[in-house]
């Protein structure tokens, strides 16, 4: 996972703190389009589309930024690299400071070693590679030959870089769960780390790819254990220990409670509508108004993906996690950009 120089650092747990004791989100995740090279077999967001009437260009996005105030921001969708003024979008959410923390979410179809250069010099700290299966079942997975073949050429040469801001993405499905340590190989094999999160069907209504039988949720089991043991031994894992087995409790109980959606973090659609997460159609006008529509009677439980499994937690676990993980790093590897 990618260090950030102590200042920056210090200045994250700053707003951060501040946001927290303020309900104002710590993460956005700007959806800056809803088209995508892919047409995933678990998401609903594949296959391109027409460009809508409204799309927020980048003078828009600065604007967000600075009525919202984000700790961390998200440029995901759809695929973000299909923007073609992607360059503009993150030279715009980007502070003097160095803030927000910046994590670009693709499937990397479009993603060349020189993008990723360029792309992290202007400012983003991330790069959160989908990576479903270790292998070509990938492509079929998500419609997209030749797209396994595409990473497993360009995220090595990515590693090798070696500034740790590569990062795999897992979605854990019925039809990659024993796959699953086999990709953390894989991440290991290209020098980049690699994150967790659970399918949720809110999105498709599709019970296929949710894990629920005994066996599979015992195997689950198994493997969270794993991964939480290999996470003490490397770096190589993204996930927070409490999020790799929380998602076992998740799928065991179909329901998870003390979601933070719209308080702790909120979607903007590629329109400019607030969401509090991309589950839901209907969109707001302001955070406010999502406070009181929204989160003051949210109950739902029916999703465990890694920005809710996060943010779920309390002030203080949050809080040491990123002392430990941003501020104590220090003396490691300085993202530099
Ligand atoms: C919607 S995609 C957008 C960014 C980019 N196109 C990509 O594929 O990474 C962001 C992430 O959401 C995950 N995702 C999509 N549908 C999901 C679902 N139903 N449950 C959990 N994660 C899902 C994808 O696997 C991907 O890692």
């Amino acid at each position: 996972m990618p260090t950030i120089p102590f200042t920056r650092a210090a200045r994250m747990i700053a707003r951060g703190t501040w946001s927290f004791c303020i309900d104002r989100p710590l993460v956005v995740s700007f959806e800056v389009t809803h088209s995508c090279t892919c047409n995933c077999q678990h998401c609903d967001k594949g296959g391109m589309k027409p460009e809508p009437p409204g799309l927020l260009q980048a003078e828009d996005y600065r604007r967000l930024r600075s009525v919202l105030k984000p700790m961390v921001v998200q440029l995901s969708g759809g695929e973000p690299l299909l923007r073609k003024d992607i360059e503009e979008i993150v030279r715009a959410v980007k502070e003097p400071n160095g803030l927000p923390y910046t994590i670009l979410v693709t499937n990397g179809r479009l993603l060349t070693e020189e993008k990723y250069l360029t792309l992290r010099r202007l400012g983003v700290n991330q790069f959160s590679i989908s990576l479903d299966f270790p292998d070509e079942r990938h492509d079929d997975f998500r419609r997209s030959p030749g797209l396994f073949k595409h990473l497993s050429e360009l995220v090595p040469k990515l590693g090798r870089h070696g500034f740790g801001d590569a990062v795999l993405n897992t979605a854990i499905t019925r039809g990659n769960l024993k796959t699953l340590r086999a990709t953390y190989e894989k991440a290991k094999e290209w020098g980049v780390a690699i994150s967790y999160s659970a399918y949720t069907p809110l999105r498709t209504g599709n019970m296929d790819h949710y894990i629920s039988a005994p066996e599979d949720l015992e195997l689950l089991r198994r493997t969270m254990d794993e991964l939480v043991e290999l996470k003490t031994q490397n770096g190589q894992i993204a996930n927070s220990p409490w999020t790799l087995t929380g998602t076992h409790d998740f799928l065991k109980q179909g329901s998870i409670s003390g979601c933070q959606a719209g308080r702790r973090f909120l979607v903007v659609t590629p329109e400019g509508g607030l969401r509090p997460c991309s589950m839901f159609d209907p969109t707001y006008a302001s955070q406010k108004e999502i406070m009181e529509k929204f989160v003051a009677t949210n109950t739902c439980g029916g999703c465990y993906v890694s920005i809710r499994a996060y943010l779920d937690a309390s002030f203080w676990t949050l809080l040491k996690d990123n002392v430990k993980t941003r501020v104590l790093a220090r003396n490691g590897r300085a993202n530099q950009c």
